[in-house]
């Protein structure tokens, strides 16, 4: 069974062909530069850029997987939740090759494909749901942060959400308030390496709440108010790195905490993480220590995987075909605001 798989959710244009669970080719072209002049993602530009690079994105993987279309059995493409004019692009590119190559289409949920990342290991990437147990998933990027209970494949349950801004985006607006580059996530992980995490006392929103939601706007703001107290702070640049390390220690103690305090509660044995914050070097340290300690096993989404791409859209949808979920309409429309049950 070959799909070829469309992710256009937000800024990545990104294809996939999958076989049988193997990956063949997963071609991601990034649009972050472009949107890095705005210091955010602009949707129209993302829109027309998702239009520019479809096609030769398409022909990439096609021809890094040595695979004409002919031989593709089914299509898939994100069908939310994203920038409806971004999804716009992939998801109904998806649904005319489907209809002209009279084949079934499959509909993916973003937040659902991340879930099955962390699944998908070694090269050429192949899914390892032989080896599937239970999980507590947390979901960090620029736009979610949510940890789901995954009591078996297909079958999951929203646990909480960030309640106002993302973990990425907590990364990307500290940042800019210390006159970093969009997106800062990276550049702060890289600061923070030679940063004293200890040096500044930020508040961990939530850290003791009962809930499995997270709030992140709060830290934000204490870091603009620590900032207009401190103007002089931003020329010292050990300082700055200490700034660094001190805020992500503050998002990290949080995401880690709750993490696996959800997955103690819920008594499986399993964590997963996937989303462009897993890229996040402190995360997968601290969230691999914690594991540890408390004896459950830890699937971190391989770097290339955390970020958004066509290969887990391609991987959920072999896996709804292999498991009887039924292929959807070819008009099917798009759900820029669909909520993961
Ligand atoms: O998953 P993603 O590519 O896009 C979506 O938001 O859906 O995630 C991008 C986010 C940005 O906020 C970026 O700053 C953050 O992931 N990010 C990181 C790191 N790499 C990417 N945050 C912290 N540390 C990193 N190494
Ligand atoms: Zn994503």
């Amino acid at each position: 069974m070959t799909i070829l798989a469309l992710e256009t959710s937000c800024d990545e244009t990104s294809v996939a062909v999958v076989r049988d669970g193997v990956v063949l080719s997963s071609v991601v072209s990034s649009q972050i530069k472009m949107h890095a002049d705005y210091g955010g993602v602009v949707p129209e530009l993302a829109a027309r850029e998702h239009l520019r690079n479809l096609m030769p994105v398409t022909r990439a993987a096609l021809r890094e997987a040595s695979t004409g279309v002919e031989q593709i059995d089914a299509v898939a493409a994100t069908q939310g939740p994203g920038l409806p004019t971004a999804l716009l692009v992939g998801f109904k590119a998806g649904q005319g090759l489907a209809f002209a190559l009279n084949k079934p289409f499959i509909r993916i949920h973003h937040h659902e494909a991340h879930l099955y990342s962390p699944w998908i290991t070694g090269s050429p990437p192949r899914a390892d749901f032989d080896s599937f147990q239970p999980n507590v998933s947390l979901i960090v990027s620029g736009g979610h942060t949510m940890l789901v209970y995954v009591e078996g494949e297909l079958k999951h349950r929203v646990l909480g959400g960030t309640i106002d801004d993302a973990a990425g985006e907590c990364f990307d607006k500290t940042g800019k308030l210390m006159g970093l580059a969009y997106p800062a996530g990276p550049i702060i992980d890289r600061l923070a390496e030679q940063g004293n995490a200890k040096a500044f006392d930020f508040p961990r929103p939530l850290l003791n709440d009962s809930s499995d939601d997270f709030s992140f706007s709060g830290l934000k703001t204490s870091v603009r108010y620590f900032l207009r107290d401190n103007p002089k702070l931003l020329n010292d640049p050990q300082a700055v790195r200490d700034l660094c390390a001190s805020v992500q220690a503050a998002i990290v103690e949080v995401l880690v905490t709750k993490t696996i305090r959800a997955a103690k509660r819920l008594g499986v044995r399993c964590v997963t993480a996937s989303g462009g914050v897993t890229c996040n070097r402190a995360l997968r340290n601290e969230l691999s220590i914690a594991c540890k300690r408390n004896g459950f096993l830890l699937r971190l989404a391989e770097n290339n995987l955390c970020t958004d791409n066509a290969a887990m859209v391609g991987i959920l949808a072999w896996r709804k075909l292999l498991l009887g979920v039924q292929p959807s309409d070819c008009d099917a429309d798009i759900a820029p605001g669909i909520q993961l049950a």
